[in-house]
């Protein structure tokens, strides 16, 4: 269970992190202009093992935007503009479920810092075209495995189809989007609040066979990054269209863990995993505190509202200092260490991973609040 400690000195703490952060994407900017890195081997971020699949492109300029936002410095709005444009053309990209991440990330934070109106456009494209992975039978979008295949992972993107559906009032885009989440919410998400990577469909009568995993320990297993991406999912369901069983889920999965989470805040890389195979996965524990702080302002349970935002200050806490903040491991190329891409892959294991670094600074970013202006 989290353990609630005294935040004071935090926001100190926090601010030197965030700083830390510029520092490590500058240098990566700067050391190998135009990559776009997902997974470090031994603290690097350019070697050559595999990607599995191509869905991190947008964290890195992500982290740029908010940067820009926060400091109002150009530079950091030119850096992150040169390595969001290579990225338009995957807003017709049908082989990844993963374009919530991409441009949200990017042409999201683009258009929101701007106001322009093409950029705008290229998101709602991107929805649309995520859009079209939509099963009728079964009613869910599969995920790049195949069509019998659901993740959780996909909650976390689904965002972009309610945001176009709100943006053009396309109805067959708002009822993919809430069939999508409902469906998930049914066959990927426990009565404890825990969740399931992956469901499995027969494809001839849309009958849900089971639950799988690719990431996790076991299929009736609780994959750490797989609740994340479903406590950041549900939320931001809720927030875009107020749906009461978006909030529900999102409460559900979120009591789930901070009941099983370690007193640091630093979750497993699977909640069910045997003792002796435990390992911190530190990218899962970035997501939910962002995830949490954003629902501590949602929910209509003022002390449900606190325990969320001290939880998830707390959980920043820790991950803002070493050893899972890398300001202490000289040559380290990444910003928070001990996170874990695809353990049974042997991927990024113990190392950096590029969505660990863009939702650790989005946390930092909300604890923070608005910058003062300078
Ligand atoms: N497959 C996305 C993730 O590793 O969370």
């Amino acid at each position: 269970m989290i353990e609630l400690t005294s935040l004071e000195g935090s926001r100190e703490v926090y601010q030197a992190a965030l700083d830390f952060a510029q520092r490590q994407v500058r240098a990566t900017a700067e050391r190998d202009p135009g990559f776009y890195p997902m997974y470090t081997e031994q603290g690097r971020w350019r070697h050559g093992k595999a990607a599995w699949t191509h869905w991190c492109d947008g964290f890195l300029p992500g982290m740029m935007w908010i940067f820009a936002k926060r400091t109002g410095d150009p530079e950091w709005a030119e850096l992150a503009e040169g390595y969001t444009t290579p990225l338009e053309h995957r807003k017709i990209d049908r082989n990844v479920h993963d374009l919530g991440f991409i441009f949200l990330s990017t042409y999201h934070r683009w258009h929101a810092l701007t106001g322009r109106t093409d950029l705008d456009q290229i998101v709602v494209q991107a929805g649309r075209t995520l859009a079209l992975r939509f099963k009728e039978k079964g009613e869910y979008m599969s995920s790049f495995m195949g069509p019998e295949s659901l993740f959780i992972d996909i909650m976390a993107n689904v965002g972009i189809i309610f945001y176009a559906a709100l943006k053009t009032g396309d109805e067959g885009l708002i009822d993919v989007a809430m069939k999508h989440s409902l469906t998930t919410r049914r066959v990927l998400i426990r009565g404890d609040g825990s969740s399931s990577h992956e469901g499995i469909y027969d494809l001839d009568t849309g009958e849900f066979l089971r639950q799988s995993t690719q990431q996790g320990w076991r299929s009736d297993s609780c994959w750490a990054r797989g609740l994340a991406w479903a406590i950041y999912g549900f939320t931001s369901a809720y927030k875009l269209v107020r749906d009461p069983r978006f909030l529900q889920t999102a409460e559900l999965c979120s009591d789930y863990f901070l009941e099983h989470v370690p007193p640091s805040g630093v979750t497993p890389m699977d909640f069910d995993s045997p003792s002796a195979e435990r390992r911190d996965e530190s990218s899962a524990s970035a997501i939910t505190a962002a995830a949490l702080l954003r629902l501590a302002k949602l929910t209509p349970d003022r002390a449900k509202g606190i325990l969320y935002d001290q939880a998830a200050r707390r959980v920043l806490l820790t991950l803002a200092q070493p050893p899972y903040l890398a300001s202490g491991t000289p040559g380290w190329e990444g910003i928070l260490k001990e996170g874990i891409y695809h353990l049974n892959l042997g991927l990024g294991v113990g190392e950096s991973v590029m969505w660990g670094e863009y939702f650790f600074v989005e946390a930092l970013d909300r604890a923070l609040g608005p910058a003062a202006p300078s």
